[in-house]
């Protein structure tokens, strides 16, 4: 991956990079409408906006947003495939900390971005064949479309347990059972970051010829002190050229979260790193990183609206927002340490070999669930808990890692 140099125009359409398909009419157009207001605010802002505005808009802006304008396609047709739509034994397995979590807390879970509902539907299911259905399965959504498509989901494949789940806008005043996020905090707006002649410069977007553009300016003050207190941690100076980003709407979101949770369990599973890994002196481009159609490219002027934006979760930096927020660290690990130590494997032995049709999309998706060299190591599962000293942690009992 690599970001565009500062004042470059991005990647315009009639030079794509011939493997990415060109949206039809209707979606360019729809793009086109969103590039003209992030534009409109680029002007309006006085010519330059931070680059978590603008993901934020292209990702969320109602109606348009790549997740708030009906864009996202989830699953191997769509943009990208995430964890639940690879098998199910992914959200089975998860149903077993949670089916202890839930008896050491009420019976009610709250999931954070459910995306296409696809692990509600499997949480349900399993929690119910462990006679653990929860009485409550609260969904915060962001996305009035994706809200939608997870009732269609729940309605087909867990129709058992679908008047069970209520769709929040905000998070409760206070809650009390388990909550969890699958690529959740990946989707956060992220500032960027460039080290030039040891100072830190903030690398936004202008517009240049009616296209966004990267272009640096001076960092603030909360910038430039979050970037001191890295290098504090990291025990010395980035090195100059050094381009990367860091995520305060993960910090400010994991003390919304533990504001409002009395007691309970918080299970975030995403992509990324401790600190000392993330900002690596040779990752020098960060990790920001685009989504569209199964094609993965580090333009993200392209087709606002239509493809996802993202980046590598600091999980020291989430450990350490979480701890200041009062949560405490029940473990982190690799996904498929985790789901190893959940018990995937039996799970997996007691599929019925007859049954082709089950059997086989299940064998397939373990494998990237599992395998080093796909999601089983890029992918961390880490939990924080509060109120209680009874949470099970037998998710992280073996291979638990240090942040
Ligand atoms: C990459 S998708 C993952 C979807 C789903 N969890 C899955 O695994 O397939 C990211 C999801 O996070 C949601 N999201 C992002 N920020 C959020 C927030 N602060 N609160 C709730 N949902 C959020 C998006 O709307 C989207 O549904």
């Amino acid at each position: 991956m690599k970001l565009k140099p500062p004042m470059q125009p991005s990647t315009l359409p009639n030079q794509l990079p011939a493997q990415l398909p060109v949206p039809d009419a209707s979606a360019l157009a729809h793009s086109q409408q969103l590039q003209k207001i992030l534009l409109q605010r680029i002007e309006a802002a006085g010519g330059w906006m931070g680059f978590d505005t603008y993901m934020e808009t292209a990702l969320y802006e109602p109606g348009l947003g790549y997740y708030s304008g009906g864009a996202t396609k989830f699953g191997p047709a769509g943009d990208f495939v995430t964890a639940p739509e690879l098998s199910p034994l992914f959200g089975a397995t998860l149903a077993r900390p949670i089916a202890d979590w839930l008896r050491a807390s009420a019976s009610q879970v709250l999931e954070f971005g459910a995306g296409s509902g696809a692990l509600a539907a499997q949480l349900l299911n399993a929690l119910g064949s462990q006679d653990c259905a929860p009485e409550q399965y609260f969904i915060l959504e962001l996305s009035g479309t994706l809200r939608a498509r997870q009732q269609e989901t729940l309605a087909r494949v867990a129709p058992q347990w679908a008047e069970r789940v209520r769709w929040l806008d905000a998070l409760p005043e206070n809650f009390d059972g388990v909550m969890l996020g699958n690529e959740v905090l990946d989707a956060m707006p992220v500032r960027l970051f460039v080290k030039h002649e040891g100072l830190i410069r903030e690398r936004g977007v202008a517009s240049h010829r009616g296209q966004c553009v990267f272009a640096d300016a001076p960092a603030d003050a909360a910038l430039g002190a979050q970037i001191t207190a890295l290098e504090t941690h990291l025990g010395g100076a980035l090195p100059d050229g050094y381009v990367s980003e860091v995520c305060p709407a993960a910090s400010a979101f994991i003390a919304s979260v533990a504001a409002c949770l009395q007691r309970g369990v918080v299970l975030l599973i995403d992509y990324g790193f401790p600190a000392r890994e993330y900002y690596h002196p040779q990752r020098t481009q960060g990790t920001l990183m685009c989504h569209y159609r199964h094609h993965a490219h580090g333009d993200p002027f392209l087709y606002p609206g239509l493809q996802d934006i993202t980046a590598h979760v600091d999980f020291s930096a989430l450990a350490h927002a979480a701890h200041d927020a009062g949560l405490t660290l029940l473990g982190y690990t690799s996904q498929a340490r985790a789901l190893i130590n959940a018990g995937i494997t039996e799970l997996a032995a007691n599929l019925d070999r007859n049954d082709l049709a089950t059997f086989l999309p299940a064998a397939r998706g373990l494998q990237t669930l599992m395998a080093e060299s796909e999601m089983g190591e890029l992918f961390k599962m880490i939990a924080f808990g509060t109120g209680s000293t009874n949470f099970d942690t037998t998710l992280f009992n073996q291979g638990n890692r240090h942040l």
